[in-house]
């Protein structure tokens, strides 16, 4: 019996998902918490738990963090350099469709500069992304970035790539020239689920998608994926499979957080069928916490999208499992164009605010920052020592 989130009676195709009654034969959050591997209905159970009992679960998760990678939590400086993208989403702000954004590309040097800042500061790791694009020019433009960055960091500035779906040759190139991580989220594992919310054509296509994250592992990226919490038509079971998911597909690092409508999407419509904002970022924070339980050594990012609900919504999801914040380095100007989702947070603050901004917000949440340090995902290097493909540690 799976609970479905939001309210259904805005739509009329409902036969295309079956929704269930609440679980009536909720499990003690204890017995399921000393297990040691959770199943897909300990997991549901979990998902479906109320604010009080599922501080049970978040003091796991907590305790979990801290015996696994630390009560250290990793930035990553993140350049949002163009919001071009050749998609069209339904759910997303900068989407190819949406006549009202004011599209930008950020020159190489506001880029450099940005990556530079991330050095002097001592991040060690930068993400560069963008909508996707998937030209000669944009291939050979990453290239070139990612080479001019390895050489004005002296090769020590890490480098993850988050610009959706290419093919294994550009992977393959970019990893070469120096990029080592790569973001792409699945959005939802459930592949009717990932139809709804995309259009139904080849350029869309979850197997692509899936195909891409297979690629990226093989070349030897620590690879990171993510989805939506709070979609219209999710389940709590889509959710859980979404988490098994992840285990199944061995990831190194996930990014998610609440998807939150946008007014300029083809979603908005579905506005009235979703779980009131409160309670689909308290599903994020349970997403955060079991996926902390069942991987405890993975790296797991505490998304934005948090704090555009909350304002306290990353350092919750730091003291729930999460490891790594990435802080907008993007110049303040074009912040405001970026916006996947509305009332993103920190389009009016300059870099240096937002550092000096989250530094209190993460010693709030206990943890001490690492900076200086890559903070590879420890998931990532024991996944390479069992394949015999290097033995050093993690730093
Ligand atoms: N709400 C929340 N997250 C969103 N993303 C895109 N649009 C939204 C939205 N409306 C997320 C997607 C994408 C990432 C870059 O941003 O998961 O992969
Ligand atoms: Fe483009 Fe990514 Fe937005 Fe999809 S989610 S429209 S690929 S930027
Ligand atoms: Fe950007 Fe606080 S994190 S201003």
């Amino acid at each position: 019996m799976y609970k479905k989130l939001g309210d259904d009676s805005h739509f009329s195709d409902k036969n295309i998902f079956i929704y269930f009654g609440i679980n009536q034969t909720m499990k003690n959050p204890d017995s399921i918490l000393s297990k040691n591997t959770l199943d897909k209905d300990d997991i549901i159970a979990l998902l479906e738990l109320d604010e009080k009992d599922s501080l049970k679960l978040f003091a796991k998760a907590t305790e979990v963090k801290s015996k696994s990678v630390g009560k250290i939590t990793y930035f990553r400086g993140l350049i949002e350099f163009s919001n071009h993208c050749s998609k069209n989403c339904l759910y997303c702000g900068i989407r190819a469709g949406n006549e009202h954004t004011h599209r930008y590309e950020l020159d190489d040097e506001s880029i450099l500069y940005a990556a530079q800042f991330a050095y002097d500061r001592n991040y060690a790791s930068i993400v560069l992304q963008s909508g996707e694009i998937s030209s000669t020019r944009f291939i050979d433009r990453i290239d070139n970035l990612i080479k001019k960055i390895k050489e004005l960091s002296d090769n020590k500035l890490g480098i993850t790539l988050s610009v959706g779906e290419q093919s294994y040759e550009t992977y393959k190139r970019w990893f070469d020239s120096g990029g080592h991580r790569y973001l792409l989220r699945v959005e939802s594992s459930t592949p009717e689920l990932y139809n709804r919310i995309h259009p139904q054509n080849a350029h869309h296509s979850f197997d692509v998608r899936m195909e891409a994250l297979q690629n990226l592992k093989k070349i030897g990226y620590q690879t990171g994926t993510g989805v939506m919490i709070g979609l219209p038509w999710q389940t709590t079971e889509h959710l859980a499979n979404d988490l098994l998911f992840f285990r199944e597909f061995d990831v190194d690092m996930v990014g998610m957080g609440p998807f939150i409508e946008h007014s300029e999407t083809p979603l908005y419509e579905y506005r009235n069928t979703l779980l009131p904002l409160k309670q689909r970022l308290h599903l994020a924070f349970k997403m955060i916490a079991i996926l902390r339980i069942i991987m405890p050594d993975i790296n797991i990012a505490a998304a934005t999208a948090l704090q555009a609900i909350d304002p306290m919504g990353r350092e919750k999801a730091i003291r729930y499992g999460a490891n790594v914040i990435m802080p907008n380095i993007t110049p303040t100007t074009n912040r405001k164009n970026y916006q996947l989702y509305e009332n993103k947070p920190c389009i009016d603050e300059g870099a240096d605010d937002c550092v000096s901004c989250l530094e209190k917000r993460i010693e709030m949440a206990g943890d001490s920052i690492g900076y200086g340090k890559w903070g590879d995902s420890r998931h990532f290097y024991e996944r390479m020592k069992n394949a015999g493909i290097f033995t050093s540690e993690a730093e």
